[in-house]
């Protein structure tokens, strides 16, 4: 299947996904009470764009294109870069379009550890939330950004109507399949997630890569951060397994550090970069293949 640019890229960037999900989302999980400070954007025509990127991805994401995907990029034949390598490459990504884009991606990473960083983690939890969207070099191997960036959700199951703009998927062929159509689908009752195939994106590419070096509690998080429809309004609770939820509480931990750690000051990169070659150095070879 071929996609024209506007098919491609809905968004003038990335971002927008995220901010969307501010103002989806504008408190913490179980802190909806505690008022802050948040852009919102429901006045500006982004929500025309982030509709339109949601409309792709919820026409696209079938299991079949879920297998298409990891056929190509999990044999990891693309590139071999070094995480600085990673982090420079993902920076490419900026949007002359964008006036609101303050931060650059790199910026981003360092604004989510930091905050880990701060309220005292372990250092394996700084280091994941410094990796956590460096999947999204996908978007630089041509892919679109909806198969890149966006809530993800199980594929090869009925899609759960808590999923945002749920009549999208009227046009996705796999609702139509009596395979793919049913509570269950292709699973069995609380089967566990690691049974269970996830819509295409960053979460799962990085996941695959890291998955040999960082503990479980952190290779969740980055596997599934984008799942929104589990870990805020739980969707899926038919799928998971008790080791899920035990797991889970570390997805919860890391999301709010995700969403509501951007602040415009931007990082003292220079300062803070010998402390990150160091943790990358202790947990993650030298190079690394995408
Ligand atoms: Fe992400
Ligand atoms: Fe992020």
């Amino acid at each position: 299947m071929t996609f024209t640019e506007k098919e491609k890229s809905p968004l003038a960037s990335m971002d927008h996904w995220e901010d969307e999900l501010l103002t989806r989302y504008p408190e913490p999980k179980n802190k909806e009470k505690e008022k802050q400070e948040y852009r919102n954007y429901v006045d500006s025509d982004r929500v025309n764009t982030v509709r339109e990127f949601y409309r792709l991805n919820h026409t696209y994401q079938t299991y079949d294109f879920v297998v298409q995907k990891e056929k190509d990029f999990l044999q990891f034949n693309k590139r071999e870069m070094s995480i600085w390598d990673a982090v420079d490459f993902l920076n490419t990504l900026v949007d002359d379009s964008d006036p609101d884009t303050d931060l650059d991606q790199f910026q981003h990473l360092l604004q989510t550890s930091e905050a880990i960083r701060g309220d005292g983690h372990p250092d394996w939890f700084v280091l994941m939330g410094f990796l956590h969207d460096l999947g999204k070099v996908l978007c630089l191997f041509g892919e679109p950004q909806w198969a890149v960036v966006g809530d993800t959700f199980p594929v090869g199951c009925k899609h759960s109507d808590k999923i945002v703009y749920p009549e999208f998927f009227e046009a996705n062929p796999d609702s139509k399949d009596d395979r793919y159509n049913t509570k269950y689908g292709v699973y069995s009752p609380n089967c566990g997630l690691e049974n269970v195939k996830m819509s295409w994106g960053h979460d799962e590419y990085l996941y695959q890569i890291m998955k040999n070096y960082l503990p479980e509690e952190a290779l969740y998080p980055i596997r599934y951060h984008s799942f929104y429809p589990q870990h805020r309004d739980d969707a899926y609770s038919h799928l998971m397994s008790k080791h899920d939820y035990k797991m889970f509480e570390w997805v919860d931990k890391f999301n709010p550090y995700d969403l509501y750690s951007k602040v415009p000051v931007p990082p003292n990169v220079k300062e803070l970069r010998p402390y990150y070659e160091d943790l990358v150095a202790k947990y993650l070879p030298s190079t690394l293949k995408f």
